[in-house]
């Protein structure tokens, strides 16, 4: 079953879609064209995930959060968990890939390794973890701890939390079950792996209840991006996602990963990198335009001030002047989102924004994907081809702009030769082009 990885003549951009309630912005849900109940919605998720399909998208993304208050952002405070809407989906879909986010700061190893090998078997190949760490404090709360694990912790517990899950995914080997009614033998004993994991987090014995997957196992994606999130992907990441504002950024920050990939000896094709994008679309660049300030009236600064304060523990930013420099906030966010905050700091520092202006650019920024189908095009082309990215998650700028995208920037792509007509695999694994891993029994002996 392994699979050869296309040459870098034929290397194509992958997309996956960032199912997001209503899409745009923190208001969006305002916005005349949404569907108002889009996160909890299951026909609505469901239209989007068939509708990726129809684009050939290598799969559908879902984020996701453990705690919530009345300054969340809409879209949080009523939504699907995400293996169990992605265990509906399986269902309303045959060939995209089903990704979903899971901490490894507030939760099990056995049962996320069950969880995730059973959609696996359930989509007959198409799962995908996001591997998340949990920004929020809040969670700890929710989850009946005292505190919230400091930064480089929650990294070390997730490091090995993904030891023990490879292992236990390891459990049984590709041909196990035997199942042969006339010699009553079910498995091959020797197939059959114990993982006995005792480390400093876990203690995992084994194995697992749940034969090996049909992708070996699921797919890794890892969103961090300080310094500790990098190392976490460089270790065990079959693909990145992140989020930069300009190309230069995104190219820097995938060359540093593709350094880190081969310190740690791996395949320099051994992930691919995904920026999260938003789009939005127009004929014409000012009728782009135009929707874009229609999304803006739908914000209010008291909304932008809290959507910001959530990436900062909650801060009440209320209290500042709203036209005066960003103000000095120390340490604050560095042990809940600290890559995102680390950037909003240096961004308002750099370009002397005000407050005002850092709250509006964090509650609706400006998509950069934006303009014309073709001008979008040239653009995620020029990212792709500069090796700023291998593939982009798109969300929607407005409640439209997702079916614009496929039904006008797809094919665009496509008539360039830049992205495929069709799926030529049926797992996420081949859909992203990556080798089947072999089981580590199999392969020591
Ligand atoms: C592009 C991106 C997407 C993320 N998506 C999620 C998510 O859906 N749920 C979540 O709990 N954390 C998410 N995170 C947060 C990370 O898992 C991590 O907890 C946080 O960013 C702090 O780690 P960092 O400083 O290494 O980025 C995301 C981070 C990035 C950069």
């Amino acid at each position: 079953m392994t699979q050869t990885r296309s040459s870098s003549a034929t290397r194509q951009i992958h997309f996956g879609a960032g199912i997001h309630g209503p899409a745009g912005h923190y208001a969006g849900w305002r916005h005349p064209e949404s569907v108002i109940d889009a996160s909890i919605n299951p026909d609505y998720v469901k239209g989007v995930a068939q509708l990726a399909e129809v684009g050939k998208f290598d799969f559908v993304f879902i984020a996701d959060g453990l705690h919530i208050n009345a300054k969340s952002i809409p879209h949080f405070l009523n939504r699907f968990e995400p293996l169990t809407l992605l265990s509906a989906l399986s269902a309303a879909t045959t060939r995209i890939g089903l990704v979903g986010t899971l901490s490894t700061s507030y939760s099990e190893p056995f049962t996320v390794a069950r969880q995730f090998a059973s959609l696996d078997h359930l989509s007959r190949g198409r799962a995908g973890w996001n591997v998340v760490t949990s920004p929020l404090e809040g969670s700890a709360r929710n989850y009946s701890r005292d505190s919230h694990p400091e930064h480089a912790e929650r990294y070390r517990i997730a490091g090995e939390y993904l030891d023990v899950t490879k292992g236990l995914w390891d459990s049984w080997e590709d041909d196990a079950f035997v199942r042969d009614r006339e010699s009553g033998v079910f498995f091959d004993p020797a197939k059959l792996h114990t993982l006995d994991h005792k480390g400093k987090y876990f203690s995992v014995e084994g194995p697992l209840n749940i034969g090996r997957t049909p992708q070996g196992r699921p797919i890794l994606f890892q969103a961090g991006a300080s310094g500790d999130g990098k190392k976490l992907a460089a270790q065990h990441a079959d693909a990145v996602f992140t989020h930069h504002d300009t190309q230069a950024e995104a190219r820097e920050y995938y060359a540093d990963l593709k350094q880190q990939l081969a310190a740690a000896g791996r395949d320099e094709h051994a992930f691919k990198v995904f920026q999260g994008i938003s789009v939005l679309l127009g004929s014409t660049t000012e009728e782009a335009e135009r929707r874009y300030q229609e999304t803006l009236k739908l914000l209010t600064i008291d909304s932008a001030l809290d959507h910001l304060g959530r990436f900062f523990e909650h801060h009440d930013f209320s209290q500042y002047p709203l036209d005066e420099p960003f103000p000095d906030l120390g340490d604050l966010g560095s042990n809940s989102f600290r890559s995102g905050t680390d950037k909003i700091k240096a961004k308002a520092r750099e370009h002397g924004l005000t407050l005002r202006q850092v709250a509006l650019e964090a509650a609706a920024p400006r998509p950069h994907f934006f303009g014309t189908p073709e001008a979008v095009a040239d653009e995620l082309q020029a990212w792709f081809e500069s090796r700023a990215a291998d593939g982009f998650i798109v969300g929607g700028g407005t409640p439209t702009s997702f079916a614009e995208f496929v039904e006008q920037v797809v094919p665009i792509l496509q008539k360039r030769g830049l992205y495929r007509t069709e799926y030529q695999g049926s797992t996420l694994r081949e859909h992203l082009d990556l080798p089947y891993p072999e089981n580590r029994y199999a392969q020591a002996r």
